[in-house]
């Protein structure tokens, strides 16, 4: 019975810590530098609405069925879906779902770790006085330097990647639980003061307007705005999963996942506000791609009083967002080498993080030495570099099928009293919430997927 099992990893010692480190594995680079971005890309406003509905119809929701399927299964992702199919009397081929997630998760912690290290590789940049009165020229031409060395990015991916490995090596309690307590507030604050600067700008309003006037957007716009809610709210890949795994039964799910979300997108307007005044002041272009932040914060650093400590810590901050978020991207795999293989959480996160860094190198090599070569798979997409591949591949198509499975495992798999049981809920929260998992979020993840690919 479901009921009886424990997680043989632990648990979290309150609710809070694990709303924290559901937040910790939420916010992180996809809120910060992502998020700007790709909504720079795709024209703002009418990007940023999509990308809060499918936060509010489509992320939510998944979150919940997310979560509920691991405090069910309390085991790695791969175990929980075998246990569960098993539960329900169903087909044990489910297991494949978990599968997907664990190729995910390390697909993008391959890219997530070399962009990580460009903010490692800021915060000495920055408390070195680099960006002092600097130019929008200066920053590019720092930028570019550091993108077009693949061995400074390989060290510092290399760097990153150590980081994560020890801390998912000390277990869930020791290594996840202390590393989020204190820093996601304080990353809060300093994202605070950004805007505040840019507020200083003169052209705050500009900021706003660009992130919230809506424009137009094309199937694939709309895809991206999707698949980014699966990214930002590390969805579809199991992460939120393994860690609803560690989490008692006395705890709500639904205030949890509102709370998470909240969080999460708070932080990810919080940057679009920093970020686009200072795009729009010095002249830049919002669609400058993957460097975005880093051609437009250390203006900012640069200019504003005590610029250097704030952006010292900014980046340092950066850096932690990113580490809470990597940890939980391995987590699903490192859980399932130590349930199946009787490996030791150390070995299995050096297997784990060894073959991460491996694939990470494409990821150093498409800035400089692989620049030029691109990939394109018919109808899905075109000329991507081996970076863009990946993300696109993951954040756009993996995550949101993970998060298409794993509502209809939710809806239409399992019976209705054994989830009715677990989301544990006010009856008429329980009713909105499967409607939604069991009609609205897979018709909305189908209908987009076929707009994308131009079939509607
Ligand atoms: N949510 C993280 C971010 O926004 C990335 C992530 C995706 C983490 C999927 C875990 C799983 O940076």
């Amino acid at each position: 019975m479901a009921e009886q099992r424990t997680s043989i990893h632990g648990q979290w010692t309150s609710r809070t810590v694990f709303i924290l480190a559901a937040t910790g594995s939420a916010v992180g680079l996809g809120n910060i530098w992502k998020f700007p971005y790709i909504a720079g890309e795709n024209g703002g406003g009418t990007f940023v609405l999509v990308y809060l509905l499918c936060i509010a119809l489509i992320g939510v929701p998944i979150m919940m069925a997310e979560i509920m399927l691991g405090r069910r299964g309390k085991q790695s992702p791969i175990n929980t879906m075998i246990a569960l199919a098993k539960d329900e009397n169903r087909n044990p081929g489910w297991v494949w779902l978990g599968w997907m997630g664990v190729i995910a998760g390390f697909l993008i912690l391959s890219y997530y770790s070399v962009i990580a290290g460009w903010a490692m590789s800021y915060v000495f940049r920055t408390g070195g006085g680099m960006f002092i009165g600097v130019t929008a020229d200066g920053v590019n031409s720092i930028f570019t330097d550091l993108v077009s060395d693949p061995e400074r990015l390989l060290a510092w991916h290399t760097i990153f990647m150590v980081m994560t490995m020890t801390i998912v090596a000390r277990g869930v309690k020791n290594g996840i639980e202390k590393a989020v307590t204190y820093l996601m507030p304080l990353l809060f604050g300093l994202l605070f003061i950004i805007v505040i600067y840019a507020m200083t700008t003169g052209y705050f309003m500009d900021g706003v307007r660009f992130l919230f006037t809506p424009g137009s957007i094309d199937g694939k716009g709309i895809l991206i705005a999707m698949g980014h809610a699966f990214f930002t709210l590390s969805l579809g890949m199991g992460a939120i999963m393994v860690y609803g795994s560690y989490l008692s039964k006395d705890h709500s799910i639904v205030q949890a996942s509102i709370l998470i979300a909240l969080a999460d997108t708070v932080v990810a307007l919080l940057a679009g506000m920093a970020i686009f005044p200072i795009v729009f002041a010095n002249g830049l272009e919002p669609g400058a791609g993957p460097g975005l932040i880093f051609q437009t914060l250390p203006i900012a650093f640069g200019h504003m009083p005590g610029g250097t400590m704030v952006g010292v810590l900014f980046f340092t901050l950066l850096v932690f967002a990113a580490w809470t978020s990597a940890i939980s991207l391995i987590e699903p795999a490192v859980a399932y080498l130590v349930e199946n293989k009787g490996l030791s959480r150390i070995y299995a996160s050096v297997w784990i993080g060894v073959l991460t860094w491996f694939v990470g190198l494409g990821t150093v090599f498409s800035f400089n030495i692989w620049k030029d070569h691109t990939l394109s798979i018919p109808y899905i997409f075109e000329d991507l570099s081996f970076f863009d591949t990946l993300d696109y591949l993951t954040a756009n198509i993996m995550l949101p099928l993970g998060g298409l499975f794993i509502a209809i495992f939710a809806a239409w798999v399992m019976k209705e009293e054994s989830t009715k049981d677990e989301m544990a809920t006010h009856p008429l929260i329980y009713k909105v919430w499967h409607f939604l998992v069991k009609f609205i979020t897979p018709l909305a993840v189908i209908v987009v997927f076929l707009k994308a690919i131009g079939a509607i």
